[in-house]
C-alpha cells in the first residue's frame, strides 16, 4: 500500500489515519462512516467503559447499514462489517491515540475550557502537520483553536446526527484555516462519501443558525396561544415539506441542547436578540428533567 501514489501536495498530504476523541453519540457515529470508507481509525475516550458503550452504539448501526446495503447477501454483509471493524482501534490513552494520526476530529463534551485543554495537550504530541478539527456546534472554532500553535491546520468538521444517515457535513474555516487544510477536509469528507457545504466561523454555522431561531419561534407562537404543539407540528410537516414538526424536532434534537444554544448565543451577543429571547415552556421542561425523547418526555411523551 504506496502513500506517494501522486506528485500533487494534496495527495502527498492525503489523510489516511484518523484519531477521533469521544465515542459518545457523535464520536461513534464519525468512527463508524470513517471506517467503513477504508480509514484506520482510532477512537479515543476516557475509560474502557465509555470505548465499550462507543463499540455498542457502532456495532448496531453497522449491522442496519450492511442489511440496508446488501438486502439478501449475508456475506456481503458479515464483509462490510469485519472490514469496518479491521479498520478500527481503540485507546484510552489520548497520546497514544493521537500519535499516528492524520487527522484528529474531537467531539467530546461540548465545554471550551476542555476542548482547550484537550487540544493544548493533543498540539505537542500529535504529528507537526496533523489536522485538528471540533464537532462542536455551538463554541466558535477560534476560540478552540487559540489553544495550539497550529492555527492554519484548525478547523470546524460539524457533523449531523445520526452521523451514519445525515448526508452533511459543514466545514468551518475560521480566518486563519489554510486552504490547504480546508482542501484536505474537503477530501476526507468526499470519501466519507458525505456532502460538504463551507462556512465562515459564525455562530451556529448554517443549519443550526436558521434552525434554532425556527424552533424558538415555534415554541413561542404555542406560548403565545395562537396554535397547538400537535397543529404546528402538522402543519409544518403538510404544508412545509418538513419530515418532522418543530416540536418533534425539538425533542429530538434534546430540549436541553436547544436551551443551552439558545442561552449561549443570548449571552455573547453576536446574533439578534429577538431570534435567540428565552422561551419559558422550554426553561420549565428543562428544570424539570424533561429533555425530549432521550428523557421519555418533552413537548411529547414516549414510551
Ligand atoms: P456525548 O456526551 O454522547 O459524548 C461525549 C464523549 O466524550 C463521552 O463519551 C465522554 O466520555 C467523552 N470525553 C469527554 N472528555 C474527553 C476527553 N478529554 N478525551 C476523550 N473523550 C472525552 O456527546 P455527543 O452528543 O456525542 O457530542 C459531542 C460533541 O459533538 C459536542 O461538542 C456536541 O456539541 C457536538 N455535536 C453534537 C450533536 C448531537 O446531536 N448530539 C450534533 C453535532 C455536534
Amino acid at each position: 500500500l504506496s502513500h506517494n501514489f501522486s506528485s500533487t501536495t494534496s495527495n502527498n498530504n492525503a489523510v489516511q489515519n484518523i484519531a477521533v476523541f469521544g465515542s459518545g453519540l457523535m464520536g461513534a457515529g464519525i468512527v463508524q462512516v470513517a471506517a467503513q470508507n477504508g480509514f484506520k481509525v482510532t477512537m479515543v475516550d476516557l475509560n474502557q467503559e465509555f470505548i465499550d458503550r462507543g463499540k455498542e452504539i457502532i456495532n448496531a448501526s453497522l449491522k442496519r447499514v450492511a442489511k440496508k446495503q446488501h438486502k439478501d447477501d449475508a456475506a456481503a454483509q458479515k464483509s462490510l462489517i469485519e472490514s469496518t471493524w479491521s479498520n478500527i482501534e481503540t485507546n484510552t490513552d489520548s497520546v497514544k491515540g493521537a500519535e499516528k494520526a492524520d487527522l484528529i476530529i474531537e467531539a467530546i463534551v461540548e465545554n471550551l475550557q476542555t476542548k482547550q485543554n484537550l487540544f493544548q495537550q493533543l498540539d505537542k504530541v500529535a504529528k507537526p502537520d496533523a489536522i485538528f478539527a471540533s464537532n462542536t456546534s455551538s463554541l466558535p472554532i477560534s476560540d478552540i483553536a487559540k489553544a495550539t500553535r497550529r492555527l492554519d491546520k484548525f478547523a470546524g468538521l460539524h457533523f449531523f446526527n445520526p452521523v451514519p444517515q445525515m448526508k452533511l457535513v459543514e466545514i468551518i474555516k475560521t480566518n486563519q484555516t489554510s486552504e490547504e487544510t480546508y482542501n484536505s477536509l474537503n477530501d476526507v469528507i468526499m470519501k466519507m462519501k458525505k456532502a460538504p457545504v463551507i462556512c465562515k466561523d459564525t455562530p451556529g454555522f448554517i443549519v443550526n443558525r436558521l434552525l434554532v431561531p425556527y424552533l424558538m419561534e415555534a415554541i413561542r407562537l404555542v406560548e403565545r396561544g395562537e396554535a397547538s404543539i400537535k397543529d404546528v407540528d402538522t402543519a409544518m410537516k403538510l404544508g412545509a415539506g418538513m419530515p418532522m414538526g418543530p416540536f418533534e424536532l425539538c425533542d429530538f434534537v434534546g430540549l436541553d441542547t436547544l436551551k443551552s444554544i439558545v442561552d449561549g448565543w443570548r449571552k455573547d451577543g453576536k446574533i439578534d436578540a429577538s431570534l435567540v429571547a428565552s422561551a419559558k415552556s422550554l426553561d420549565n421542561l428543562v428544570e424539570s428533567g424533561h429533555f425530549g425523547k432521550k428523557s421519555g418526555k418533552g413537548f411529547h411523551s414516549y414510551s
